[in-house]
């Protein structure tokens, strides 16, 4: 394959599939995941990308997509972690440690598994941009009492972004965490400020850096964002 490949997670709506779109015009071929297989296969038939069935909960299904991905192809450029789930909570002390569980299974230990298993053959191919998809509201300065599980899992995620960042050379390969801003999706509603083509512009930017561009950040529209 001459293309260079991407992965994108929640892939069948939202930004995740505005990013797939937008990585296929500038000639990527996309991996496009999501969890039931009848969306996912009508969103990647739309775009000329390849649909993949996984649900980042599951280690399973992440290991049979790692697996795929070095078995068929041996390589990969790009890893967008963007499926994600938000919680809306009336308040902290009734908040559930359920919600907060399944928050970081699928926010945090996705991203997690993800890298673990692709990055090194990212690192073995001498090439890789890992975007983690993450949120002010993960931010120390912008978290919110109404979504703790978000912003834990979140929070979280941008540590795997600093601790993954490390352990690579940060010029082949870099990790980055992103925020989109509060983008007209269906997790951010009507009411939000950005339509989903700002929303996935940073996505892109942190998916396509050059080798002198930043390794181990967190960015919005390509400006550093405070932790
Ligand atoms: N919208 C905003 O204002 C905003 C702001 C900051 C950060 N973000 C982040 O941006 C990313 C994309 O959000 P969005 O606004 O595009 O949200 P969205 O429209 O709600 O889409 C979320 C995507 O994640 C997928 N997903 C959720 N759980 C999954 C699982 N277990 N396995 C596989 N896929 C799963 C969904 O698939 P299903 O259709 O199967 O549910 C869907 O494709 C998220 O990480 C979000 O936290 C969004």
């Amino acid at each position: 394959m001459d293309k260079k490949i991407a992965v994108v997670t929640g892939a069948n709506r939202g930004m995740g599939k505005a990013a797939s779109e937008k990585l296929v015009t500038l000639n990527y071929h996309v991996i496009m995941v999501g969890r039931h297989e009848k969306e996912i296969n009508e969103a990647a038939n739309s775009l000329s990308a390849e649909a993949f069935v996984a649900d980042v909960e599951n280690e399973k299904d992440i290991e049979k997509l790692t697996n795929f991905i070095s078995e068929k192809y041996n390589r990969l450029d790009v890893l967008i972690n963007n499926a994600g789930i938000y919680m809306q909570e009336e308040n902290l002390f009734s908040s559930k440690e359920s919600d907060m569980k399944k928050t970081f299974e699928i926010n945090t230990m996705g991203p997690y598994r993800l890298m673990k298993g692709l990055i090194p053959l990212m690192q073995k191919n001498g090439y890789g941009r890992v975007v983690n998809v993450s949120s002010g509201l993960g931010s120390f300065g912008g978290f919110s009492l109404t979504c703790p599980a978000y912003s834990v899992s979140k929070a979280a995620l941008n540590m795997l972004t600093k601790l993954f960042s490390s352990a690579v050379d940060g010029k082949q390969v870099k990790v980055n965490s992103i925020c989109p801003g509060w983008v007209k999706t269906d997790m951010g509603g009507p009411n939000a400020s950005r339509s989903i083509e700002e929303g996935i512009s940073g996505m892109i930017w942190a998916a396509t850096l050059p080798e002198d561009g930043p390794n181990g950040g967190f960015f919005r529209d390509g400006k550093p964002l405070e932790w």
